[in-house]
């Protein structure tokens, strides 16, 4: 296990929309290295960079033509190394995104493994065996190649499935995953790996990482089984590189796959969907950062809980205020509803990421034009605001140039950090706080000393305690019924809202928030 995963605060950039340096309208790594004492100032000493390899962009280079190429449009290989040593000169670390389920139809493997002569990249790619045959209840795409037969796709049509076999093989074209041919994409993909390693790369994000072998059994023990052999590569040969799943399923992908950190993610009705995003009740959203929704911290903790207890010895859970694929919380959730919100998930065990740009509440636009295969995800991944500058800052494009509008009306890093109660300082102090004290960091100690409907939900960790009341009415709550510890001296280390504690006796205001020492 990397050791500095245990005080890695995470800031994820999306690079078409961070900084652009060269006028293009598009951000590049020369913006990231620019921005790299703002990010570190914030208070996250780790990066995680979304795709920024050739591709043709139909999925905003979760399309990749070629693996070990950078995209021109954010600059060189040698730029990007040098990002990477220059990060390293300043304490953060730096993960790729790996995207080992498909690549864009414009990778060269996929071009040879479509002729029709038999050749090295044959199996590469799920083929069936027939020109107009099914793939089994899976999406394929016939009539595009030369070869006798159709190919299956791992999520758009851009997106070829690479071949780690089947489970269960049922039909004369699905190969097992212990197969030597499967065995074969298993070692391409380290082979890339150990590329970007080489090359100074601290780990990857790992894109729908259980996606791997196709009809797997419910435990997925055969993705399970390529990502332990590569565990055990990365253990023996690059013990500091960390890699974090898309995966949300923490006992597979932590305890079975031998990820080191998997995303919990805003999958329908799950814990963490319940807390910022839980826009299915009928009448009305009734997420628990809403101040006025049930206030029912119970229906988080069912699902987080045994997870957490499952996992905790063995890796991290991964809360993040959003991502790419997800309507940033400006959407729904006011100021103060967000301040509580990203209060609390920075101070919960496991490693946390920030999304580019939720630290000054940049807002969603939910009816934009799709970029790069965005649909609804394309208002989340608006340019970075830094002044109040021509394009906000982002770009010295023409308006018409940017990768996607900035939004004049929103706000940007200048303004807000000239705040004295912004949403981007209180996250500054609280991860300083989570820098400073050891209890906070990703395997500290974790224990809920109440979690009941309508009461602020407090917890401890280990010499800290914090309570978060996302209701509007104020709340009282005699500490000492809770836990043996002699609340009598406690002090406020940071809050959100008028809170204070006598005598063991906590007061906070509605919509508020507290860490106590
Ligand atoms: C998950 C990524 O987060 C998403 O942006 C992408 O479209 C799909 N995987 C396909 O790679």
């Amino acid at each position: 296990m990397p050791s500095w995963l245990k005080d890695a605060v995470f800031y994820e950039i999306y690079p078409q929309s961070f900084k652009d340096t060269n006028g293009d309208g598009i951000g590049d790594f020369q913006g990231i290295l620019e921005k790299l004492d703002y990010i570190k100032d914030l208070g996250c000493n780790a990066l995680w960079i979304n795709p920024c390899y050739d591709s043709p962009f139909k999925d905003a280079g979760y399309d990749v033509r070629d693996y070990k190429k950078t995209a021109a449009r954010y600059g060189t290989n040698e730029e990007l190394y040098n990002l990477f040593k220059v990060a390293h000169e300043k304490g953060i670390r730096v993960l790729l995104d790996l995207v080992p389920g498909h690549t864009s139809e414009e990778h060269e493997w996929f071009k040879e493994s479509g002729k029709a002569e038999r050749n090295e990249y044959s199996d590469r790619y799920i083929w069936t065996d027939f020109w107009i045959s099914g793939i089994a209840g899976h999406p394929y795409i016939g009539g595009e190649c030369e070869r006798n037969g159709t190919y299956m796709l791992n999520f758009f049509k851009c997106q070829p499935a690479l071949n780690y076999g089947f489970f269960n093989p049922t039909e004369k074209w699905q190969k097992s995953y212990k197969d030597p041919a499967c065995v074969a994409t298993q070692d391409a993909l380290i082979d890339v790996m150990r590329f970007w390693l080489d090359k100074g790369c601290d780990g990857f994000r790992v894109d729908m990482a259980d996606s791997l072998v196709k009809d797997d059994d419910k435990d997925k023990s055969g993705t399970c089984s390529i990502w332990r052999r590569i565990r055990a590569i990365l253990d023996k040969e690059y013990p500091e590189a960390a890699l974090v799943s898309e995966w949300s399923n923490p006992r597979q992908a932590i305890n079975s796959a031998g990820f080191h950190m998997d995303f919990y993610l805003d999958h329908w009705g799950n814990g963490y969907n319940t807390l910022l995003r839980d826009y299915s009740t009928p009448g009305g959203d009734n997420s628990y950062f809403k101040s006025d929704a049930d206030g029912d911290i119970e229906r988080f903790l069912k699902d987080y809980l045994p997870k957490y207890e499952e996992t905790k010895d063995k890796g991290y859970i991964s809360f993040m205020t959003c991502n790419h694929d997800t309507p940033r919380t400006t959407w729904t959730l006011s100021e103060r509803e967000r301040k509580v919100a990203y209060a609390m998930l920075l101070t919960l065990p496991g490693v946390p990421f920030i999304y580019y740009g939720d630290e000054i509440g940049i807002k969603y636009i939910p009816d934009m034009p799709t970029k790069e295969g965005g649909y609804t995800r394309t208002g989340t991944r608006t340019p970075m605001q830094w002044d109040d500058s021509e394009n906000c800052g982002f770009s010295s494009a023409s308006e018409d140039k940017l990768y996607l509008p900035v939004d004049k009306t929103g706000p940007d890093v200048k303004t807000e950090l000239g705040k004295n109660d912004s949403l981007i300082n209180l996250v500054k102090e609280i991860l300083a706080i989570r820098h400073s004290e050891k209890d906070l960091r990703a395997d500290g100690p974790f224990e809920v000393l109440l979690g009941t409907k309508n009461e602020p939900f407090i917890y401890k960790r280990g010499l800290l305690t914090i309570a978060v009341n996302p209701k509007p009415e104020a709340k009282t709550v005699d500490l000492n019924k809770l836990s043996l510890t002699n609340f009598k001296d406690v002090t406020v280390l940071s809050s959100v809202g008028d809170c204070s504690v006598e005598k063991g006796t906590l007061r906070m205001s509605g919509q508020s928030f507290v860490i106590l020492k």
